[in-house]
């Protein structure tokens, strides 16, 4: 397709994304917010409890029925597009970047594996994500949420590290992202709405409720709860390649994924008792541990020490390398097909350019393979080392 109509299929699709995951996310935290705040000391006959708020200038009552007013309301405000529509951008995002350029953005470099077959484990992840997860939670373990929760981390994980495996980094990053998010529309389409519909049904038909719906909804919306924050940092991670092009890049999803976790939890919490007030602190020391220790490793992949006694490198053999390397895509005139102009507005055609470039150069393919996207131009350790050491003596280009 041309690189001009896909650019602009990604921003329309990405903007639409995000504007109704914002809203998604927004509803979500917003009603969990208003769950913990209810006032539940004296409430009214009918009534678990109610809140008073300030908005935009309005003073809003709200009050939460045990079960249903004693006459239902002519309109009842649902909420189920929001998730859907994020489901929908999200899977076509993933065709418009991931899919459409399979061999740049998703085949693990060097793996000789054909699109068809990547974009083929893809989707069947998705699918069989869902699919285990919604065993798991029907299965007897359903009754014991936080085995439940320790095993669907460890599924999580071991998937991050077997779609490594196959795909890019950030491949394997956004697949782990959209197994969650299909987790989570999927809890929203096939569990929790039907169990609304249900509950509203027979209070409109003046019939018991199905008691058993309203836990098996509560546990799907729980684990959305805590999926959420864990999704996000995965949206937004393609910025980070110390995360996702690091060797250990599933090691340290589950790290990030543990500390969201405990942020959610705090907040989840903190209204009932202060008994997890050590959660947020205990994270943002746990985030600065990972800061810590991603940087040795990504240290311990450039050559070291003390560079006075190396010979200087020739900035011609660096630039040479760039030429061949890079500058196919990263040019202001590209000639991979995929660009029309310099991707991420990152142009090398000059020395003076490569020389401002340097940190992010050595960032995105020394410290970590996350450049050349899909290795498609073959760069080999031994040219990484040598841009390394070229930038650990001061990326002269004299
Ligand atoms: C096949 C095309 C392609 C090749 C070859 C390529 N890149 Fe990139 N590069 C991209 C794209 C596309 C982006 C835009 C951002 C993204 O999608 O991650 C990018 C972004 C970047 C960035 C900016 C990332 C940031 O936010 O700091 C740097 C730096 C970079 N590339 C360096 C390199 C280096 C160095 C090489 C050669 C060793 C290289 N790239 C080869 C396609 C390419």
């Amino acid at each position: 397709m041309d690189p001009h109509v896909t650019e602009w299929l990604n921003l329309a699709i990405r903007w639409v994304h995000m504007i109704v995951g914002i809203a998604w996310i927004g509803a979500s935290f917003y009603f969990v917010w208003l769950e913990n705040n209810l006032d539940r000391r004296k409430p009214r006959e009918g009534l678990s409890g109610d809140l008073w708020a300030i908005h935009g200038g309005g003073i809003y009552h709200l009050e939460k029925y045990k079960l249903a007013p004693p006459q239902m309301p002519e309109t009842l405000h649902w909420f189920k597009w929001e998730a859907y529509t994020t489901w929908l951008s999200g899977i076509a995002l993933l065709m418009v970047v991931y899919y459409l350029n399979a061999e740049l953005y998703l085949v693990a470099p060097g793996s000789g594996m054909g699109a068809t077959t990547a974009v083929a484990i893809g989707v069947a992840s998705l699918i069989c994500g869902w699919l285990i997860y919604h065993a798991l939670c029907e299965s007897p373990l359903g009754q014991k949420p936080g085995l439940l929760g320790g095993i669907l981390f460890v599924l999580i994980i071991a998937a991050a590290y077997g779609l490594a495996q196959v795909f890019s980094g950030r491949g394997a990053f956004i697949h782990i992202g959209a197994i969650i998010g299909t987790i989570m529309v999927g809890n929203v389409f096939f569990v929790i709405m039907p169990g609304q519909r249900s509950l509203v049904g027979a209070l409109k038909a003046g019939t018991e409720p199905d008691p058993t719906q309203p836990a098996k909804a509560l546990l799907r919306s729980r684990h959305n709860n805590y999926f959420t924050l864990p999704v996000l940092f995965i949206m937004i991670s393609n910025h980070f390649p110390s995360t996702y092009g690091s060797e250990y890049n599933w090691a340290i999803l589950a790290a990030l994924a543990v500390l969201s976790v405990m942020v959610r939890h705090f907040f989840n919490t903190r209204h009932q008792s202060q008994k997890y007030a050590w959660t947020l602190p205990a994270a943002a020391v746990g985030m600065m541990a990972l800061a810590f220790v991603t940087s040795s490793a990504q240290i311990s992949s450039t050559p070291g020490g003390d560079h006075a006694h190396d010979e200087p490198i020739a900035f011609d053999n660096v630039y040479s390398i760039i030429n061949e390397r890079c500058t196919v895509c990263h040019s202001d005139n590209p000639t991979n097909p995929a660009f029309k102009s310099a991707p991420g507005g990152i142009a090398m055609d000059s020395p003076k350019q490569i020389q401002q470039l340097a940190s992010r150069i050595h960032a995105q393919s020394v410290a970590t393979q996350a450049m050349p996207l899909g290795n498609i131009t073959k760069m080999t350790q031994q040219e990484r080392d040598l841009v390394g050491l070229w930038i650990a003596q001061g990326a002269s280009v004299n």
